[in-house]
Formats: C-alpha cells, sequence, structure tokens
C-alpha cells in the first residue's frame, strides 16, 4: 500500500543567498522525495522562505526598501537557485503568509488557552534609544566581565567562553547605531517548557525513535535525567518595531522568528492543499483530489490515517525542531514529526567554506560558472550518508569522480550501445523479455539483481552506499562490454542476430540504472527517457518493463573542465579584509549556533613554543567507570612508557572505534590528579555550540612522538 508522507527541508532565510553548504540538505531532501514518488509513495515536499526577524528588518531599512519588497525579491533567487539545482518541491512558500499567520496564531491560543503554557513577564534589556529599539543580545557589544576582551557579543565571550547576561557587559553599545544602550523593563511572552508536561512529553519524545543516535544522546544531555529540570522557558516574543506576526491579544508584541518559521511547513502545505492539482495527480492522490491538510497535521487524523512527517535539517537547529517544535505541536493538538533527519555542514577541500578562499559558493555562482548542477547532485550523493557527519566537497576529487564516474563509466555504455542500436538495427530492441535476455549475456540480470538493495539504500538515506552500488553495476557491464566487444562482433554479418540480442540487452541494463540514477539525476533520466521511449515520469513498478524502440543518440553529458573550477573559485574570491559588520551580525542574530569564536589575543612565537604538541596514537581506549564525560586513553608518543590521559570526549567516540588512530597531544601539560587516575597531558579536540566534538588527526606519515609546530 502506498505511504503518505510529508517531507520539509529546513527554511532559508530571506537575506541571504543559498550557497553551496545550504544544498546538501536541499539535494539530500529531494533526492529522497524522488526516490519515494519514484516508488509510488504520496510524497509532498514543502519549503519556504524564512521571513521575520531583527536582521531582515534592518537589511531591507538600509537598502531603502521594505521588508515585503526584500523578501520577494529574494524569494525569486531562492526559487531560481532551487530550479537550477532540480531540487523540485511541491510548494515554495514564505512563512509572511495568511496560512502562515493563522496556524502560529491557532497554536499560540491553544498554548495559551487550553494548555497553559504561555506566561508573561517583564524582563529588563538593553535598548537602543537611537534606533528606538529593544535589541537583541547579538546587536549589544561590550567588554567581557570576566576576561575584559574587547567588542564582545551581549550573550558569550567569544575570547574566553565565558556566557552572561548581556546587561552584565562592561561599556555596553549598540551595535546597529553606537549609541550607549539603555536598561528598560518590558513584557514578554515565555513557553513554559521547564512545566513538567512538557519535560515529561520530549523525554519520551526524544527517545521514541524519532532521532538518530546522535542527536537522541545530544538531546539526553539537554534534557538531563530523569528527575533533573534542565529546560528554561523560552521567549517567544519580542518587541516593536519587528518585521514578523503581531501576537493576538497585544498591541506593540511580536511572535520571534524562530516561534513562526516551522509552522511555515504548514503554512506552506496549506498552500499546496490549496492549490489544483495538477496533471495526473499528486503521489496516490489522483487528478482533481485535493490533498487533506489535516491527515498531516491533526493528532487524531494523521494516526488514523497514518501519515507520516519528515524534517530535513542541519544539525545546527537540533535544538529547535527537537524540542521546541515538538513540544508546541503536541500541547497545540497537532501531531509530531514522524522522524528528524539531520545532517552535518559542509566543508570545502577540509575547511570550512571560506570568502578569502573562495570557496563560500553561493548557487548562483556555480550555475553561472559550471552550468551542469547534476555533478553536485551526484558527488554529494556520492558522500551523503544517514549520519550527521559533516560532507566534504573536494574539488579536485570532484572533476575526478563526475568525468570518470558519470561521462566516463555511466553514459559510456548507452553512448556505446546507442549507436551500435541505431546503425545496424534502427533503434530497435529486441523485445525478449527479460529472462531471455539474460540467458544470452546477463547484463540486465546484473542489473536487476541489486534492486531491492539499492531501494533500501535510498530508504535509509545512505546514498553514498547507494551510489557505489550503482558504480559497481556499471564498471561490471563495462568489463563485459569490453570483453564482448560488439564492435568487433558488428563487422561480421553473419553474427548480426547475436549482436542485437547483446545490444538490446545491454541497453536494458542502462535503462534499469538509469532508474536507479534518476533520484539523483533527474535531468538525465528524463533525456534517457526520451532516448529510450520510457513511461515518464519514471517508476519503479517498470523497472522490469523492456523497450522496443530507441530514438537517435544526442549526448547527453559532457566532461566536467577543472578549469571551471578554477574560474569559479576565482570569481569567489574575496580580498582578505574581515567580513563587514552588518553581514556577521546578521548572520549571528538568528542564528546563533553559527557563532565562530574569533581569534583569540596574540601571542608570541615564544609563547607558543612553549605548548609541546605530539602526535599520538591512541593504543587503547576504554570506559571509566562512574564517569559521564571521560574515556581513559592510552596515548604512545615514542617514549619508553605510554601515557594516561582522560579525555572529556565520551559523548562523541565510541573507544573501540579510537584504537590504532592517530591525534594530536599537549604532551608537556603538568599531570592532573583526577578522581579517575593521573591525567599526564591532554588531546586537542574541536567544538562549538552546535553539537559535536572532534578530535584532531594528523595526515597520514605522521609518527607517534613528532612534534607539531
Ligand atoms: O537556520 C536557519 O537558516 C533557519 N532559517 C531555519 C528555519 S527551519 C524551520 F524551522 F523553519
Ligand atoms: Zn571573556
Amino acid at each position: 500500500m502506498s505511504r503518505k508522507i510529508l517531507v520539509t527541508s529546513a527554511l532559508p532565510y530571506a537575506n541571504g543567498s543559498i550557497h553551496l553548504g545550504h544544498l546538501v540538505e536541499y539535494i539530500q531532501t529531494d533526492i529522497w522525495v524522488r526516490y519515494q514518488k519514484m516508488q509510488g509513495n504520496e510524497c509532498h515536499y514543502v519549503c519556504a522562505d524564512d521571513t521575520h526577524g531583527t536582521p531582515i528588518m534592518l537589511r531591507a531599512e538600509k537598502e531603502g526598501i521594505t521588508p515585503e519588497q526584500l523578501i520577494d525579491r529574494v524569494w525569486h533567487e531562492h526559487k531560481a537557485d532551487f530550479d537550477g539545482f532540480h531540487v523540485e518541491f511541491d510548494h515554495y512558500g514564505s512563512t509572511n503568509s495568511n496560512e502562515t499567520r493563522e496556524f502560529a496564531e491557532r497554536i499560540y491560543l491553544r498554548l495559551r488557552d487550553e494548555a497553559r503554557l504561555i506566561e508573561k513577564r517583564s524582563i529588563e534589556q538593553f535598548y537602543d534609544p537611537v534606533k528606538q529599539m529593544f535589541l537583541p543580545d547579538r546587536f549589544i557589544k561590550g567588554e567581557c566581565p570576566k576576561c575584559h576582551a574587547k567588542d564582545q557579543y551581549g550573550d558569550n565571550c567569544e575570547a574566553c567562553g565565558a556566557t552572561y547576561a548581556p546587561t552584565e557587559l562592561i561599556n555596553p553599545y549598540s551595535a546597529v547605531s553606537g549609541a550607549q544602550p539603555e536598561r528598560r523593563n518590558s513584557d514578554h511572552y515565555f513557553f513554559r517548557l521547564s512545566d513538567p508536561r512538557c519535560q515529561e512529553f520530549l523525554r519520551g519524545w526524544t527517545t521514541s525513535g524519532s532521532l538518530q543516535p546522535e542527536a537522541a544522546n545530544k538531546m539526553q544531555e539537554w534534557l538531563g535525567g530523569e528527575g533533573e529540570n534542565k529546560l528554561s522557558d523560552w521567549d517567544i516574543s519580542r518587541d516593536a518595531p519587528y518585521f514578523g506576526f503581531k501576537i493576538p491579544g497585544t498591541e506593540d508584541k511580536y511572535f520571534y522568528v524562530w516561534l513562526d518559521a516551522p509552522v511555515g511547513y504548514m503554512g506552506s502545505f496549506r498552500q499546496l492543499c490549496s492549490l489544483p492539482s495538477p496533471a495526473g495527480g499528486r503521489g496516490a492522490g489522483g487528478e482533481g483530489v485535493p490533498i487533506d491538510f489535516d491527515a498531516f497535521w491533526d493528532k487524531e487524523k494523521a494516526a488514523q490515517e497514518k501519515t507520516e512527517l519528515y524534517h530535513f535539517i542541519g544539525k545546527d537547529i537540533l535544538y529547535f525542531h527537537a524540542l521546541f517544535w515538538p513540544a508546541m505541536l503536541q500541547n497545540a493538538g497537532f501531531r509530531t514529526p514522524t522522524k528528524l533527519f539531520a545532517h552535518g555542514f559542509l566543508t570545502v577541500n577540509g575547511e570550512k567554506m571560506s570568502k578569502s578562499r573562495g570557496t563560500f559558493i553561493t548557487a548562483k555562482s556555480y550555475i553561472d560558472h559550471i552550468k551542469n548542477t547534476e555533478y553536485l547532485r551526484y558527488y554529494y550523493a556520492a558522500k551523503l550518508n544517514g549520519t550527521m557527519e559533516d560532507t566534504d566537497l573536494n574539488l579536485d576529487d570532484f572533476v575526478t569522480k563526475v568525468n570518470s564516474d558519470l561521462v566516463g563509466k555511466y553514459i559510456n555504455i548507452v553512448s556505446r550501445c546507442a549507436s551500435i542500436l541505431n546503425k545496424y538495427f534502427s533503434g530497435v530492441v529486441l523485445a525478449e523479455n527479460p529472462q531471455a535476455l539474460v540467458a544470452s549475456r546477463g547484463y540486465s540480470m546484473i542489473a536487476y539483481g541489486s534492486d531491492e538493495e539499492i531501494k533500501e539504500l535510498f530508504e535509509s538515506r545512505e546514498f553514498g552506499k547507494a551510489t557505489r552500488e550503482i558504480m559497481r553495476l556499471v564498471d561490471l557491464i563495462n568489463q563485459r562490454i569490453d570483453q564482448d566487444k560488439p564492435w568487433n562482433i558488428a563487422k561480421d554479418p553473419s553474427k548480426h542476430a547475436e549482436l542485437h540480442l547483446l545490444i538490446s540487452d545491454c541497453i536494458n541494463a542502462f535503462r534499469i540504472i538509469t532508474y536507479y540514477m534518476a533520484p539523483i539525476l533527474p535531468e538525465t533520466a528524463r533525456r534517457v527517457a526520451e532516448l529510450l521511449t520510457l513511461p515518464y515520469p519514471l517508476k519503479w513498478v517498470d523497472l522490469d518493463r523492456p523497450i522496443t524502440q530507441i530514438n537517435p543518440y544526442q549526448h547527453l553529458m559532457i566532461r566536467l573542465d577543472p578549469k571551471l573550477i578554477e574560474a569559479m573559485v576565482a570569481a569567489n574570491q574575496e580580498s582578505l579584509k574581515p567580513m563587514p559588520e552588518s553581514h556577521s551580525q546578521q548572520r549571528h542574530a538568528e542564528h546563533q549556533q553559527h557563532a565562530i569564536a574569533p581569534v583569540a589575543e596574540t601571542i608570541s612565537i615564544d609563547d607558543f613554543s612553549k605548548v609541546d604538541l605530539r602526535v599520538a596514537k591512541i593504543v587503547n581506549a576504554e570506559h571509566v567507570e562512574g564517569a559521564e564525560k571521560l574515556l581513559k586513553l592510552t596515548l604512545d608518543i615514542g617514549e619508553a612508557q605510554p601515557r594516561t590521559v582522560f579525555a572529556g570526549i565520551k559523548s562523541a567516540y565510541d573507544p573501540e572505534k579510537l584504537k590504532g588512530r592517530m591525534t594530536v597531544m599537549v604532551a608537556n601539560l603538568a599531570p592532573r590528579k583526577m578522581k579517575f587516575g593521573l591525567s599526564e597531558g591532554m588531546v586537542l579536540a574541536a567544538s562549538g555550540e552546535a553539537p559535536g566534538l572532534f578530535i584532531l588527526s594528523p595526515d597520514e606519515g605522521a609518527q607517534p612522538g613528532m612534534r607539531i609546530k
């Protein structure tokens, strides 16, 4: 029976361009959705621009336009980018819509009046007397109260890591006008997440299989153990002036952007439900049959109809989607998500995307330079799996992989066979059933053999494994063609019957592989469908429906020229000047998980050389009884005796997987007596505000004991 599925990707902010980092998520989601549709499932994919908040309001003001004009312009830019990358939403809306407003109000009123989970409290905040507005924490700067670093943001010090209230900053100033802010009281509305009902519900929901294991662990950390109450109430209101929805019953209070952002999923879907159904219907819906909104969102109806709801998100916005959002839905009588699929960040050439290196590449710039966006879809697919691990786009590897896998191998099958079929047999494909073809050469059989496995891999978002399996088939088929040498057989007219069977089989194998590739390469699949006269759109049930005729062959894909990549990187390279203040503020203001600590105070080379960093081999790693965060590591740095180091990395690493790995340690740190024993150094690990802890690895070839300087 066909499944009923609603899928979303995170809503991009309406004040920035779509870049290659965003595209990891949209491509991942689009592949999954296309796969579900090919399976014959009723699958709806919606998204929207995330349009509210202070940064968008200020940006519009700076450009001398209204926020509505700004978000309208950006909506068209975003839509063009998504179309360019074949990200095919069933509907792309905006959170600034009547539908989103209605649901935001309904949820709020139910939380307030039925669940009694909204509370009004007066809080003291900084107010910019020049701009005449309350300042979000990230728009206030000043001196850190702990380490006295200058120009720190209002919520935490990026030099020493201290967190504090903005009112604790020394000599605070407004990052908008530079004025000295005043303290003023203002009423704010809070969603009482600390209420035992919310805590209890979230404890159940976050452990009910709706989250990937790493995400569920992170949630346990945020929620604390049974009996602990670690969640604070959530401030869901902002004072005027603000671009957003006014809170019912107030004159000058607005919903905080993160309150109505996920409601945008509902709003966009509501709009889809009102649109006329396209020819051919939607999924199992059938032509003219409207989609039933309640079947996907009403708590009871969704359970009865067994509809499924999946949110694809980045790991940096897990907090909002795994805590606030389900708690809002649950307490307002709506269904909760079936699963959250969180992915990691994108690195380019192993590093964070960077404007100075030219690797902060916008979707538009990619389209302008490279044109073929399926190259990137394929590369991302080849790298993606179902975990929250980061994905690296290595630009050299990108060129090699695309040229070798797609052009050199996959397209090579059809370019070799189609020309023979057209030349000698007028494009007629022998209509024997697949079994007969199997008996002859077995090309199709090779391709059919992986049907079930590939389906499972797509379903579980193991796209990397799926592409490897597809390429394994492609390799096998190419090898057989090389052995059979049809171009030689063609020279002997007495063997043309045999040749015809062989080429027909080969074309059918290519056809099957194209079905497997179709979620990843939708445009190529469409063109192959034209070439091979396949029923379109491609459906998995047609996999064993052999073809009888092909059209004249036309080039399907050209090689990727590395020069295009060079030109793209050069075009995106900015001089080494720091990011303009306004840009970094906008990014930070509503999206604090991306905050990157600025570089600490300058030190001399002598200061640095005091730290003795060594390459260390982890010869053993084990859990420590009674320790919540620590692993006990035994490290070889080439000394007579290995060192013991207790490292706070238990949340991120399975000790078994660490054994034998190389890493980096501080070798001259004074030994520290701990509850569990003596720690003789420290391993280095990276962490930020987003979940995750990452120990370092030297490049291959480094030996234990080598000094790092
Ligand atoms: O982090 C972001 O870019 C947000 N605009 C994502 C919102 S997702 C959802 F909640 F709307
Ligand atoms: Zn500090």
